[in-house]
C-alpha cells in the first residue's frame, strides 16, 4: 500500500544560473545573477555593476549543465524521478531581455532539455524567473518600470507557445516574496531602494503573473500555473499578546504575495499599510481585473527552515532565509550554515497555506545544505538522508492525517550546484556530488552519494521505503 498519493510527483528543482554555466555562450548576455560574486557562510554576496577581472562569479561556469545536461538528466531518470523542476533563462531566449525576436539556439537547448525529460516519462515543471533578470533591463530601472511587465510577459508568451503540450507545470516566480527580504536576487532591485521603488516592482511582478497565468490558460487550457512562495513560515516567541502580534505582522509581509496571486486582489491589511506609507501604487485601468483573471491554480512553495517572531521582530528579515528575527529556537539543531532544522514545521506550512488557500500545494525546494568528504570516490551522508526522510515523515501526515492535497515533493539541488546566498559550491545539496569547488576548479565529474541510491528507494516504493 502506498503511502503518498497516486501520481505524487517525485523530483527535485534547479534553477538556470544555479546550474548551466555558459555565461556568454550561444548569444545569451548578463542577468542579475551573473554579478554577483563568491562570498562565504554569514556574509552577503557582493553585486559589481561590471563584471571585474579579479572578482569571481560562481555562476559563469556553474555546474557546467549547458555541457552536461544529457548525463545530469540521466542520472534523475535514474533515480526514478518522475518530475524536474528547472528555470528557462530570460536571457538566452531574451539576451538583453527587450529584442525584438527570440534567441532560436536558446530555445534549441531549452527543446533538448524538455524532450529528455519526456522521453525518460519526467514531467518538465518550468520557472520563468528564478533570480536572474536581464541586465539589460536595468536602463529601465527593472521591475521597478511598467515596461519590465511587458517584456517579459513576450518572454513568457513565446515560451509557453514554444512548449504548448510539452510543459503543463508553469511557475511565474522563484520565490516572488523575495522581493521584500533579497530584492536584487527577486528583481534587480537593491536592498537600500526606497520603499516605492520595492512595492512598484512587487506591483509589476504580481500584475505580470496574473497576466501570464491567463496567457497560460488561453495558450493551452490544460496548462497548471502556480506561484512560487518562499516558506518562511514563523512561530510567536511566547504567549505574550505583544510578539503573537509581532509574529502576525511578520507572517502578513510575505504572505501578502500568496494572499494576490491566490486571491486576485491586494488584501485590506496592505492597502492600509501602503496608505500609512504614503505610497500610491501606478495602477493603471485594467489592472484589478488583471489580477482577478489571474489566480494561480496551484501553490509551490520552499521550505528549509522557521523563524520566531515578535515584539522584537523590526520590520523583516533581510537575506535570503535571512535569521535576524531578534529571535532563535532553543527547541531546534541548525545546519552547519545556521538554519534550524525542522521537519514539523514542514506540516505546519502545509496546513497554513492549505487552510488560507485551499488550493492544491508543492513542495519545490527542500533539502540540506551541507559540506560532502569523497572518500575512495564515495560520498557517505547519512545527514541529508536523516534530513529528507523526517521531512518526508511530516509530509505524510499533513497529507494523511491532516488532509492536505499536496502534488509533489522536490527537493532543492538534487545534483550540487552553486548556493544562491553565498556563491558556494562547497554548500552542498544534492543526491548528485559535482567534482567543483568553490573556485570553480575540478573535473565536473558526476558521482552517485548514498542519498542517490536511498531517494532511489523512496520512489520507487512511493514512499513506502522511509
Ligand atoms: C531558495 C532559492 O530560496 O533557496 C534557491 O530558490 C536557493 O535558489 C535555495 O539555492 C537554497 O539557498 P542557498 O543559499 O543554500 O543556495
Amino acid at each position: 500500500m502506498s503511502i503518498f498519493p497516486e501520481n505524487f510527483l517525485w523530483g527535485g528543482s534547479t534553477s538556470a544560473e544555479q546550474i548551466e554555466g555558459a555565461y556568454l555562450t550561444d548569444n545569451k548576455l548578463l542577468s542579475t545573477a551573473d554579478m554577483m560574486t563568491l562570498a562565504k557562510k554569514g556574509k552577503s554576496r557582493e553585486i559589481t555593476t561590471a563584471i571585474e577581472e579579479k572578482k569571481f562569479y560562481p555562476t559563469h561556469k556553474a555546474i557546467d549543465f549547458y555541457h552536461h545536461y544529457r548525463d545530469d538528466i540521466k542520472l534523475f531518470a535514474e533515480m526514478g524521478f518522475s518530475s524536474y523542476r528547472f528555470s528557462i533563462a530570460w536571457t538566452r531566449i531574451f539576451p538583453h531581455g527587450d529584442d525584438n525576436s527570440p534567441n532560436i539556439v536558446g530555445l534549441k537547448f531549452y527543446d533538448e532539455v524538455v524532450n529528455l525529460c519526456l522521453k525518460y516519462k519526467i514531467t518538465p515543471i518550468v520557472t520563468l524567473q528564478h533570480f536572474d533578470t536581464p541586465m539589460g533591463l536595468q536602463k529601465y530601472g527593472f521591475w521597478e518600470s511598467r515596461k519590465v511587465v511587458d517584456f517579459y510577459i513576450k518572454f513568457a508568451t513565446t515560451v509557453l507557445k514554444h512548449f504548448k503540450g510539452r510543459v503543463k507545470y508553469w511557475l511565474t516566480f522563484n520565490e516572488i516574496n523575495n522581493m521584500t527580504t533579497m530584492p536584487w536576487n527577486a528583481g534587480g532591485i537593491s536592498l537600500n531602494a526606497n520603499q516605492d521603488t520595492k512595492e512598484f516592482a512587487a506591483y509589476h511582478q504580481l500584475l505580470a503573473s496574473a497576466k501570464v497565468v491567463k496567457i497560460a490558460h488561453q495558450i493551452d487550457s490544460g496548462n497548471k500555473v502556480g506561484m512560487m512562495y518562499n516558506g518562511h513560515f514563523s512561530y510567536p516567541a511566547t504567549s505574550n499578546p505583544k510578539d503573537i502580534i509581532g509574529n502576525q505582522e511578520f507572517q502578513k509581509k510575505l504572505l501578502f504575495y500568496a494572499d494576490v496571486q491566490a486571491r486576485g486582489y491586494y488584501p485590506s491589511y496592505k492597502l492600509k499599510e501602503l496608505e500609512r506609507n504614503n505610497i500610491k501604487l501606478p495602477i493603471k485601468s485594467g489592472d484589478i481585473t488583471s489580477l482577478k483573471e489571474g489566480k494561480v491554480d496551484f501553490i509551490s512553495f520552499s521550505y528549509y527552515l522557521t523563524h520566531v517572531c515578535g515584539a522584537k521582530t523590526k520590520g523583516v528579515i533581510k537575506g535570503l532565509n535571512g535569521l535576524d528575527t531578534g529571535y532563535t529556537n532553543p527547541y531546534l539543531s541548525k545546519s552547519e550554515w545556521g538554519w534550524p532544522i525542522d521537519p514539523e514545521g514542514l506540516r505546519y506550512g502545509l496546513n497554513l497555506l492549505y487552510d488560507r488557500y485551499q488550493l492544491p500545494l508543492m513542495i519545490v525546494e527542500n533539502g540540506l545544505g551541507s559540506e560532502d568528504k569523497v572518500v575512495d570516490g564515495q560520498i557517505h551522508d547519512p545527514y541529508r538522508i536523516k534530513y529528507i526522510r523526517e521531512h518526508l515523515l511530516q509530509l505524510e501526515k499533513a497529507i494523511n492525517y491532516d488532509g492536505v492535497e499536496v502534488l509533489g515533493y522536490l527537493t532543492w539541488g538534487p545534483i550540487d550546484l552553486v548556493s544562491a546566498s553565498t556563491g558556494e559550491m562547497k554548500k552542498r545539496y544534492g543526491f548528485i556530488y559535482v567534482d567543483v569547488d568553490n573556485l570553480g576548479q575540478g573535473t565536473f565529474a558526476r558521482l552517485r552519494k548514498d542519498s542517490f541510491y536511498w531517494y532511489k528507494k523512496v520512489i520507487q516504493t512511493n514512499g513506502n521505503y522511509l
